[in-house]
């Protein structure tokens, strides 16, 4: 990752904080932002380390720990928890063999727990990259799961990385 060029699509105005944290995780192939990069940040906007860590750690779309490339959103708002997002969850960890926030062995997934999708109405529901998947059971996870790992073998990769 050129850490200068996405900086300098950015005027050194701290109201450009939050986008050139953007910028910067979504160059990163892990998804996340490494404590070099958030001080190359600081010198450039002349702010604090810890100026910088405060909105990132504010924000939980922002990660400081390596996680997947692509990160599966799972809703816990209420009415997906009504509608069974904790079986989901379950199932998810089983299918990946990994815990919450633990990036799977091959670092192609990591699983986040989300607020409200605002598609209640296929409770439950998640959100992997840019797509939604809703009415979630074992066989939607699975295919899912499947679909992805069948594109990155193939090459035919879509980058879903959102930060
Ligand atoms: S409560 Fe889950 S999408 Fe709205």
């Amino acid at each position: 990752m050129d850490i200068q060029k996405i900086l300098g699509k950015h005027r050194p105005e701290m109201d450009n904080l939050i986008n050139i944290l953007h910028d910067l995780q979504d160059a990163s192939p892990r998804n996340y932002l490494p404590e070099e990069s958030l001080r190359e940040v600081a010198r450039y906007l002349n702010t604090t380390l810890s100026a910088v860590y405060g909105v990132v750690n504010y924000y939980t779309m922002f990660s400081t720990k390596p996680r997947g490339k692509y990160i599966i959103r799972l809703c816990q708002s209420p009415i997906c928890h009504m509608m069974g997002s904790e079986t989901a969850l379950e199932s998810v960890k089983k299918l990946l063999g990994t815990d919450l926030y633990e990036p799977t062995a091959d670092g192609l997934f990591s699983i986040e727990l989300s607020e409200c999708l605002g598609i209640c109405d296929v409770a439950p529901s998640m959100m992997v990259g840019e797509e939604i998947y809703g009415h979630l059971s074992e066989t939607v996870i699975s295919k899912m799961i499947s679909e992805i790992r069948e594109r990155e073998k193939t090459g035919n990769i879509k980058n879903t990385c959102d930060g």
